[in-house]
């Protein structure tokens, strides 16, 4: 009884991919969210698993300390921890669970895991306003495109996925296509702004349901630069804001499509957007707009809590902490891991 009387101090834990992260969460409000970011993968397009692992165990320690110095609380205080069980890299996520469990286990406390997807979700509850369930949440990320059905804060539905890429793997690769250093989402989202989006007409996908592609449209944008290259070896040079702005407006029409026939199809208003690429300008705009015109309530949550972070496994450590939902010291990370 006394776990529920006093202020429940989580430390949350991030490493499923390349940012290490540290966040503490007291009685469900967030005083610190620390993100170390690794540089070292740019020189190589894309996250090195093996690196990411390597950086993950330099920085964790120092992210934690500083986390709890941002928050003023000492680690005396810490009642729970919880951490990224999956999915992610492998080597990336034992890092996390490995430290979560060293600490636990050295201060005799409970642990708590996360599956790192429904953290994205749950990161809606960090501040105000928040949906109401049941909601649909778009979770957008590198990895991962799904549209979910929230019934409960660890009850979810999986209603639509990619069949192929991600949004963001979609946006990634066409940026190193564009010649753009990694990772190229916010390049893209940058240059977009200063270009014209009709300007190119790139293909919607035509998949039945809820569920998303975005392999064909990759394979249309390199065609599509490489003829023109043919012709005007400048052509990305002359033309990149106007190719970035044509790309991610039809990323982010292939997306609310979706998304508006999943709000259809069950009757929800509270429409929610979790993930990296929710950090993209055009879809937070693009979102808001389908919103006023649908009559729906959108909810998208603060810049630092869309890309990956240890606060969004720290609120959701603070809502398993009080169903008394708690992990064995045994516990293995999961690459894959299902809602
Ligand atoms: O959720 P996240 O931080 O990590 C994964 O779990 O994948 O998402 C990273 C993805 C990358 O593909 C990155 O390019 C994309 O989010 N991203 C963006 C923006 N910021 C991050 N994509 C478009 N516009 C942005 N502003
Ligand atoms: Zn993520």
């Amino acid at each position: 009884m006394i776990l529920f009387c006093k202020v429940a101090v989580i430390l949350g834990i991030e490493s499923s991919c390349d940012e290490t992260s540290a966040s503490i969460c007291a009685d469900g409000v967030i005083l610190s969210n620390v993100i170390a970011n690794q540089t070292i993968h740019e020189a190589y397009g894309g996250v090195v698993p093996e690196l990411a692992s390597r950086v993950h165990q330099q920085n964790i320690v120092p992210a934690v300390q500083q986390s709890l110095l941002n928050a003023k609380v000492s680690k005396n205080d810490v009642d729970a921890v919880a951490f990224t069980r999956g999915p992610g890299l492998l080597g990336s996520l034992l890092v996390g669970v490995s430290f979560a469990k060293a600490f636990a286990l050295a201060r005799n406390l409970p642990l708590i895991d996360i599956n790192h997807m429904q953290a994205h979700v749950l990161a809606h509850f960090i501040d105000d306003p928040k949906p109401a369930f049941p909601f649909l949440c778009l979770t957008v990320s590198g990895g991962h495109t799904q549209i979910v059905l929230v019934k409960d804060y660890f009850d979810m539905e999986v209603i639509g996925q990619t069949t192929d890429d991600a949004a963001g793997e979609a946006l990634d690769k066409t940026s190193k296509i564009l010649g753009l250093p990694y990772p190229g989402g916010p390049l893209i989202d940058k240059y977009a702004r200063l270009g014209n989006a009709d300007a190119y007409r790139f293909p919607e996908p035509q998949i039945p349901g809820l569920d998303f592609s975005f392999s064909g449209l990759k394979t249309a944008i390199l065609y599509f630069i490489r003829n023109n290259v043919k012709l005007n070896p400048d052509f990305v040079q002359d033309n990149l804001a106007d190719i970035c702005a044509s790309v991610e407006k039809r990323v982010v029409t292939i997306l609310l499509n979706k998304l508006k026939k999943a709000a259809q199809q069950y009757h929800i208003k509270d429409i929610a957007l979790a993930g990296g690429v929710s950090a993209n300008t055009g879809l937070r705009q693009g979102l808001k707009q389908m919103g006023d015109d649908m009559g729906w309530n959108t909810f998208i949550p603060k810049f630092e809590y869309c890309t990956d972070n240890a606060a969004m496994i720290a609120i959701a450590g603070h809502y398993k902490y009080l169903k008394g939902e708690f992990a064995r010291q045994d516990i293995a990370p999961l690459a894959r891991m299902p809602f």
